[in-house]
């Protein structure tokens, strides 16, 4: 096999702002919620890295792509339901990054404007997996979020079903066709 030189990515923002982050979604409780924490935790988590592999199969920035999976359910953990859970994200998207700029993230590069733009933008659009984005970020969102909730054994029909189909193709992968439905 050909060696190839191995460029180590620089993953500190995601990181730095994953802790923080799941530190806060463990204090909280399942009450009232439409889904238990720890799935949202396992979801943002394994969406991160998903985002990742894509990113790098896109051409796109792998951390900002990472970071953008890594909070994009903002909205639902923090109002609790699923419901317009998306549309919900963009205020705490704002608000937790420009935390993550103020307060915790040490010796981690801050998250520029444009970049808090560019999540904000993708958080708010990745539940209209029916439509096709022009931002390249916000169709990578949405189908890692599909792809994503496939793998965790979520059932899977319409338009997350057929973003698995196509995403599966691109990255030459098999998935079991006959249990999406
Ligand atoms: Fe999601």
């Amino acid at each position: 096999m050909e060696n190839k030189k191995v460029i180590r990515k620089d993953f500190r923002r995601l990181n730095t702002l994953q802790t923080n982050y799941l530190s806060y979604m463990k204090s909280l409780s399942d009450e009232g919620r439409d889904h238990p924490v720890v799935w949202n935790i396992m979801h943002m988590y394994s969406s991160a890295q998903l985002a990742k592999v894509l990113a790098n199969k896109r051409g796109i920035d792998e951390e900002l792509a990472a970071i953008t999976a890594a909070i994009h359910d903002i909205g639902a953990v923090m109002t609790k339901t699923q419901k317009n859970h998306a549309e919900a994200g963009e205020i705490y998207v704002y608000e937790f990054l420009e935390k993550y700029n103020e307060t915790f993230r040490g010796d981690s590069p801050i998250i520029t404007k444009k970049e808090i733009d560019s999540i904000a933008y993708a958080v708010v659009r990745h539940s209209q997996k029916d439509v096709a984005d022009e931002d390249d970020l916000t169709e990578l969102l949405k189908d890692v979020d599909s792809l994503d909730r496939y793998l965790h054994g979520v059932k899977t029909k319409g338009a997350h079903y057929d973003r698995c189909v196509r995403v599966a193709k691109e990255m030459g992968i098999e998935i079991s066709l006959s249990t999406l439905n």
